[in-house]
């Protein structure tokens, strides 16, 4: 039997404020009809004031380490994937290693925009098999309504805050559950897809600039042959997969993806309608919502697959 990194102890927190999109349509020339016709977006959450990536991993990390049996002591690694921490530097890592009392981890940030849980996802099982780590804190978080220019009505439309968490474990003896495969690309050269500019001298906050249409193919194409690639890797097809849980950004990718690749819709786990585009928080938000609805089971085999700024993009087979 294989040994795997065990994913465990997932959960989320949203903040509590929500933007609907007829709060939208007072802020910009946009409709209720065209966000949910062009996006599936219905209402997203935002932080308040002086509540920041650090702030909302913290909420999200508690639970985790409930639902995961383990004190903060036990934690070896704490992994934050964000693009929007409050600051450039110190890391939101090392914010919320302190904040939870990890006193025995070490603690970075992870930049890979809405790809950025499954990166952490690889890099938490790298450290796991070669016995780096044994209980890693593994968060996705971001803030990009912080970051959102809201007289941009393609941009400002899309976009919520969260986070989501959960801890990568060593493998115990006689238990294939855990991390089954990850893959990871770049193509650097579709750099000016997604930015957020440095402002200037730094005073401000750059905000999200995107080029939507080229982006959206991008993420039918990149995400079907990462998880077409994870499922050779492993001899499996998508009747060995019970759900997919995708990077949130826009429910007609997977609706095109099943017309023109065939992908089994059925099986995909959507929370966009409710949670917007919360980056590398979307994959852990989509998770947990789903598990507490009892939907995904432990025992299920899940694929993950995202896309963003990079451009990055990734798949992962997890069996919970
Ligand atoms: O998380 C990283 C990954 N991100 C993604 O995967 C996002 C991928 N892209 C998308 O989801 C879509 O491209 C968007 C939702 C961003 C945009 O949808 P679209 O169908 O590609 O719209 P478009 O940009 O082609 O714009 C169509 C029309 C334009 O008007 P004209 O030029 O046809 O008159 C826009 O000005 O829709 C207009 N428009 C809007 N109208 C009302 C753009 N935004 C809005 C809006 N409300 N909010």
């Amino acid at each position: 039997m294989k040994k795997r990194s065990v994913v465990c102890g997932i959960s989320s927190f949203l903040p509590e404020n929500t933007l609907t999109n007829f709060d939208l349509e007072k802020i910009v020339d946009t409709s209720d009809e065209w966000i949910t016709t062009r996006t599936g977006i219905k209402t997203r959450h935002v932080v308040g004031d002086s509540q920041y990536v650090h702030d909302i991993s913290v909420k999200s990390a508690q639970t985790t380490l409930e639902r995961a049996q383990i004190t903060p002591e036990m934690i070896d690694c704490v992994l934050v994937a964000t693009t929007t921490s409050e600051k450039r530097c110190p890391s939101s890592a090392a914010r919320v290693q302190d904040m939870i009392g990890a006193k025995n981890a070490f603690a970075f940030d992870i930049q890979a925009a809405c790809s950025g849980f499954i990166y952490g996802l690889a890099i938490a099982d790298s450290f796991i098999k070669s016995e780096t780590c044994k209980n890693i804190l593994l968060i996705g978080a971001d803030t990009l309504t912080l970051f959102t220019d809201w007289t941009d009505r393609s941009t400002c439309i899309l976009f919520g805050d969260g986070a989501g968490s959960c801890i990568v474990r060593a493998p115990t003896e006689g238990d294939d559950r855990g991390i089954v495969t990850t893959k990871l690309y770049s193509d650097g050269s579709k750099h000016d897809l997604i930015t957020i500019e440095n402002s200037e001298k730094n005073c401000f906050r750059g905000y999200m600039t995107m080029r939507g249409q080229a982006v959206f193919k991008c993420g039918i194409e990149n995400m079907y042959q990462a998880m077409v690639d994870v499922l050779e890797q492993t001899n499996m097809t998508f009747d060995d997969i019970d759900w997919i849980v995708p990077h949130q950004a826009n429910k007609r990718i997977f609706d095109s993806m099943h017309k023109i690749k065939g992908i089994p819709i059925e099986k995909v786990i959507l929370t966009i309608d409710h949670h917007a585009n919360t980056s590398s928080a979307s994959i852990p938000l989509a998770l947990d919502e789903a598990i507490n609805s009892g939907k995904v089971r432990q025992g299920d085999t899940v694929m993950l697959t995202a896309l963003g700024a990079g451009i990055v993009w990734s798949a992962a087979i997890v069996k919970l």
